[in-house]
């Protein structure tokens, strides 16, 4: 029997008509305009659709929203100046620096340099400090977006083995803690997996819930899945002109009992929780 498609944009086209409400009612009674500042450094075309993406999301729900193009060859001390800049104007309440930077400058040190409360990616120490010790001030959007897929697919996480596969510090480690976390839509029993993982396949097929976040096109084979298990996909690869994710989708429609799809499943949800977090900021940061 195919597996149950769950419906990301449609869930994230959901929840951005309920934040434009939010968002409306936030700004009638205190007057101040959610204002996300994005920054893209260099030509990389992925990100420049990404950034393009995220802010018609942003002017949809009624968050303001200003890209911070700088070129290839900016210098890290030129990037860092603008983050300062972005963390002392008070109108600004998300910065979002697109990833991944030139290679000539050190992320950490970038991400690190954005003022906690402005961090709406949820890329701080501070902020993935709080969310591991389950008092989270933002949550982490694609980890975020993938727990509220689950969620919509109604499976039970509670005491469930979820696999993460994937290690990264932007969704496999963040994903793996809020779902071992106690609390709604969590208390799983979690496995972190990777590329070096010893018996991949073995641990996969003992999964009911399987995140597959490896970044390798395909990876996830149907015999990697176990019967009935929820298949959440967060790749995004370029294969042959086609864009797939990290799960051989048609292959696991056969066996899982349900799965996300790409494109339409986490992608849009990573926009619309940066929504929310964005709304977040703007009620932390005002009076
Ligand atoms: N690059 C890929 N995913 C992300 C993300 O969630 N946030 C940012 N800032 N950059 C990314």
């Amino acid at each position: 029997m195919a597996a149950k498609l769950i419906d990301g944009k449609g869930l994230a086209a959901r929840i951005r008509e309920e934040l434009a409400v939010e968002v409306e009612t936030f700004h009638k009674t205190t007057d101040v305009q959610p204002h996300l500042a994005a920054v893209l450094v260099g030509e990389d075309p992925a990100s420049a659709v990404y950034v393009r993406n995220k802010q018609k999301a942003c002017e949809k729900c009624g968050i303001k929203s200003t890209l911070h193009r700088l070129d290839e060859s900016t210098s890290q001390s030129q990037l860092l100046e603008l983050v300062d800049e972005l963390n002392r104007d008070v109108a600004v309440h998300g910065i979002l620096v697109q990833l991944p930077l030139p290679s000539h400058i050190d992320e950490t040190a970038v991400l690190d340099a954005v003022a906690p409360l402005k961090d709406v990616d949820c890329f701080h120490p501070e902020n993935v400090g709080l969310m591991v010790q389950g008092r989270p001030r933002y949550l982490p959007c694609t980890p975020a977006g993938c727990q509220r897929l689950v969620a919509e697919a109604g499976v039970e996480t509670s005491g469930a083995h979820a696999v993460v596969v994937g290690r990264s510090e932007i969704v496999g480690k963040p994903m793996a803690m809020m779902l071992v976390q106690k609390g709604d839509f969590a208390n799983a029993t979690v496995t972190i997996t990777h590329s070096r993982t010893k018996d991949l396949p073995e641990i996969t097929r003992s999964a009911d819930i399987l995140i597959a976040a490896i970044g390798r096109p395909k990876f996830i084979t149907a015999e990697m899945i176990k019967p009935g298990a929820c298949v959440i996909d967060v790749g995004i690869n370029r294969l042959d002109g086609k864009l797939v994710g990290d799960v051989d989708f048609e292959a696991a429609l056969e066996v899982a009992g349900s799965i996300t799809p790409v494109p339409g499943g986490v992608g849009p949800m990573t926009i619309a929780m940066l929504l929310q977090n964005s709304l977040t900021a703007a009620r932390l940061q005002t009076d």
